[in-house]
């Protein structure tokens, strides 16, 4: 679509002198109303400049217009010129892009446009993985494949919350209250156990708050005993966050978390002071950010240990230097909001241009419907329960509807997986969500599944049809039968793809690319009910499939950028 949004701005730029072409694609529109063309050109910015009413302008450039091959007709509606394209020409260029490119369609093959940082999931060791985390991660793993469609290389990499003061509450609860045996044999669900009894003991007992934050002191001075409590509970914490990722399938580029930062941080603090930026108060380390009307940023506390924004500030430093990124994303609940704009500034202030290339990526906040959903302990609910529940109720769904299906267990997990991950980024993902299994596993709603399932319907045309996508399908399509609105409604969502992949990276939303896997769903499934595929006549039957082949390889796409599979039978 845009090579003819570049082809219209050339025709119109050799009529209108004093705009050059870039200056004109940008004031194209596409009309939301189809009866108003395919691009619409709005001429009330020319008024000034040529001293005459913009219906007039308009009226002049659509009779300056001469003859292409593209541009079936203009039209002259008040200040606009509409431009309708030629629908052979249109159909004929998408769909043999498509057609050509196949899995590469909208996915760049090079990864020279430099590296994108992208920090997601990153969750917090000993801590529970909930629902937040879910978006985190969905979010940030979706971006990375975003902008590796673009071109960029990115690497992803997973902050883990693995150190701060919570570990000196780790070890003094796992002294008290548990053994090895149960860490052992019970993970992270007994970490979690102990921790929430600490803050319970806590409130009777004041003194523990001192004993923890000892050893966490101890863990900062390199004492052996504390580091070995703590690396192990890291590593008993990341066996069961790896199990989810692996469901999930994301995958890091590095696990450098904040305890990586620990030997670094005394040189960015001695940066800090050395550029004047550092005010002690109540023995504290801080830099002030009245200016800018925020709270002051806590760089050390008054017993000199490192605070999460101390990380941060060094975490950025390091990733700057190592990975000279183009852009430093940052995926996390809207509630750090203020944190980040903190720390940003603080980059800044240190006299780093690059500040303005990291970014925060915040998503608003995910609630259980009637908080009925099983958890292990609390009212923590586990991701892990959340997959596992949904991959139940897709099976019987799936049994219901498809009694014969094989290995629907691979199935159901593929579905229900992608499911909740595709809830998750539906809307603009600033907004709270309210789960709801009967939303997520709605088969005919705006959902995961129902995108899935129209890839799959794609795919057992094409089989019905004897097609082997391994081999180039030898299709004999003739571009003018393809010219009824269903079909032409098809073509224009295929055209779309790309901008839709720029749009969503440039606005850090993935939600674009869920709505588009919609929207092209659902043109697709017009397409299918008003027109026969599988007919005699097989100029018209080729020309159909080749509809059904670009679909199905443009919804496996845009499913791929979300991190969702795409099974070819559900
Ligand atoms: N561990 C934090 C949390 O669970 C998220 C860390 C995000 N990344 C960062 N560089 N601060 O809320």
């Amino acid at each position: 679509m845009n090579n003819f949004k570049i082809e219209i701005a050339k025709l119109l730029s050799n009529k209108i002198d004093y705009l050059n072409q870039d200056e004109i694609y940008n004031m194209l529109e596409i009309p939301t109303n189809t009866e108003m063309g395919d691009f619409a050109f709005p001429c009330f910015k020319l008024a000034k400049e040529l001293r005459k009413a913009p219906p007039i302008i308009a009226k002049e450039i659509k009779e300056s217009l001469g003859e292409s091959e593209i541009v079936e007709r203009t039209e002259n509606v008040n200040a606009y010129v509409n431009f309708f394209l030629n629908k052979m020409a249109l159909v004929k260029s998408i769909l043999s892009d498509v057609l050509e490119q196949k899995e590469y369609y909208g996915i760049s093959q090079t990864k020279e446009l430099g590296n994108i940082v992208i920090d997601y999931s990153s969750p917090n060791i000993a801590k529970p993985f909930h629902v937040g985390h879910l978006r985190s991660t969905v979010i940030g793993n979706s971006l990375y494949r975003i902008y590796e469609a673009l071109g960029y290389k990115c690497v992803g990499v997973n902050h883990l919350g693995d150190w701060g003061t919570q570990f000196g509450k780790l070890i003094v609860a796992y002294k008290k209250y548990s053994s090895k045996e149960d860490v052992e044999e019970k993970g992270i669900s007994e970490l979690l156990r102990i921790y929430v009894l600490f803050h319970d003991e806590a409130k009777k007992y004041p003194e523990m708050e001192q004993e923890a934050r000892d050893y966490f002191t101890k863990m900062e001075n390199g004492d052996e005993e504390a580091l070995a409590l703590w690396n192990w509970f890291k590593s008993v914490s990341l066996k069961e966050f790896e199990r989810v990722y692996d469901m999930l399938g994301v995958k890091f580029d590095s696990y450098n978390g904040e305890a990586f930062y620990n030997d670094k941080m005394s040189v960015v603090v001695k940066e800090l002071e050395d550029k004047g930026l550092i005010e002690i108060s109540e023995g504290a380390k801080i830099v002030r950010l009245d200016e800018e009307n925020m709270p002051p940023c806590l760089i050390t506390k008054n017993d000199g240990s490192s605070l999460y924004a101390t990380r941060d500030i060094t975490a950025a430093k390091y990733r700057k230097e190592t990975y000279d990124f183009k852009k430093c994303i940052i995926v996390t609940a809207l509630q750090q909001n203020l944190h980040f704009a903190q720390f940003f500034k603080v980059i800044e202030k240190m006299g780093y241009e690059w500040s303005k290339n990291l970014v925060h990526v915040p998503f608003g906040m995910v609630s259980m419907e009637g908080g009925k959903l099983s958890t292990r302990s609390g009212n923590v609910v586990f991701l892990e329960d959340i997959l596992n529940e949904s991959i139940q109720k897709t099976k019987k769904i799936i049994e219901e509807k498809n009694p014969d299906l094989l290995n629907k267990d691979e199935i159901a997990k593929q579905v229900g997986i992608g499911a909740v991950i595709f809830d998750d980024m539906y809307n603009n993902i600033i907004k709270d969500i309210q789960f709801s299994w009967e939303r997520v596993l709605n088969f005919d709603g705006e959902t995961g599944p129902y995108v899935q399932y129209t890839h799959a319907r794609a795919c057992s045309v094409l089989k019905k049809a004897n097609i082997n996508l391994n081999q180039i399908p030898q299709l004999d399509i003739d571009y003018s039968i393809i010219s009824d609105e269903a079909s032409i409604g098809v073509i224009k969502e295929l055209a779309v793809f790309e901008q839709t992949i720029r749009e969503a990276a440039h606005k850090y939303e993935p939600s674009y690319i869920a709505r588009y896997a919609v929207d092209l769903a659902q043109a697709f499934n017009k397409f299918y009910h008003d027109n026969a595929i599988l007919v005699e006549d097989h100029k018209v039957r080729d020309s159909r499939l080749a509809i059904v082949v670009a679909v199905k390889y443009v919804i496996k796409n845009a499913l791929f950028l979300l991190g969702i599979e795409a099974p070819s039978q559900m």
